[in-house]
């Protein structure tokens, strides 16, 4: 998510982009050692470049993993905004905080901005953790919430999507959870939110970035498959125990789908549904 953020916004803004492992490289972005957890280098890096803007973009967005650490993941979701608020507390940038739709029990989907979070996992407790931070020490915050993104990785770490070409291209069968609904919206969706979240001067709002089409992985790697024109039965489905559901009579999976009216309003912006997002990543992919 960095790297796409860098790579839009350095036409526009001077971009400091900060690794931790990964140096990545990206023409017209000053590159920083970072490390979210480390107060005195963080407040090194602020002080030292004193942004106007700043975008918390740090993290995994993966829930297995969070569940095996969820100590790290806290550290990391609500403890890495912690510590910037605290560094940026006289210069006050414009506070970007990038979370996720793990913030909501699933139990409904279509999930609206100013809905009721109740999380039920431990990324959904992290993420809360660090909005509720970002909210009460930042005078000029904007809560990002986003779906899960499909894109081109950054060519270090590979992307779901990245993972998933290989395999096909292969021929390989390739695995993928079918067990939540989520309204899956193309990574350049949100990088345009940002840009025009800095450009508005909007502040103080929570904001959802989502795509129209509600499905799960697996779903959505089949559609990926029949649209590039590989065999969609390469991808199988790792399926959950449907549990009985509070709202319906019949078991059903949890589903953490957003809603982006008051996104689309306030913005001006128009969320894709899959055909409209996977044909936008073919004319991106293939020049
Ligand atoms: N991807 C999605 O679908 C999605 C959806 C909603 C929200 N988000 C949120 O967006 C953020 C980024 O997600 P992503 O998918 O881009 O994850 P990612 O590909 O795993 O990238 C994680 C980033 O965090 C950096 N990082 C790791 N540990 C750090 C530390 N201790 N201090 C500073 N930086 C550290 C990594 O740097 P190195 O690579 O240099 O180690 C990397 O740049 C997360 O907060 C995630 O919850 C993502």
């Amino acid at each position: 998510v960095g790297h796409h953020l860098a790579r839009k916004l350095r036409e526009g803004f001077k971009v400091f982009a900060t690794y931790y492992k990964h140096h990545t490289r990206l023409r017209g972005v000053s590159y920083l050692p970072f490390n979210v957890e480390n107060r005195t280098w963080v407040k090194r890096v602020i002080y030292s470049t004193h942004p106007d803007v700043v975008i918390f973009a740090a993290g995994h967005n993966r829930v297995d993993l969070a569940e095996k650490d969820p100590r790290g993941c806290e550290r990391m979701h609500t403890g890495g905004p912690a510590t910037i608020s605290n560094t940026t507390d006289i210069i006050q940038p414009k506070f970007i905080y990038l979370s996720n739709s793990y913030v909501f029990d699933g139990n409904k989907g279509n999930y609206h901005e100013s809905d009721i979070v109740l999380p039920s996992n431990a990324l959904g407790k992290a993420k809360i953790g660090g909005e509720n931070i970002v909210k009460a020490k930042s005078l000029n915050y904007i809560v990002l919430r986003s779906s899960p993104l499909y894109g081109r990785s950054n060519g270090t770490s590979l992307s779901t999507l990245d993972r998933l070409r290989m395999a096909l291209d292969r021929g390989e069968r390739i695995e993928v959870p079918d067990q939540e609904l989520q309204s899956f919206a193309p990574i350049e969706s949100l990088v345009e939110i940002v840009a025009r979240l800095i450009d508005s001067g909007l502040k103080n709002k929570v904001i959802h970035n989502t795509g129209l089409t509600k499905m799960t992985l697996y779903e959505f790697c089949r559609e990926f498959a029949k649209k590039f024109g590989y065999d969609p039965s390469l991808v199988l489905p790792i399926r959950a125990v449907r549990k009985p559901h509070p709202l319906h009579e019949e078991p059903s999976l949890p589903d953490y789908s957003l809603n982006a009216t008051q996104t689309m309003e306030l913005l001006k912006v128009k969320p894709m549904g899959i055909e409209e997002g996977l044909e936008q990543l073919r004319r991106n992919l293939i020049p």
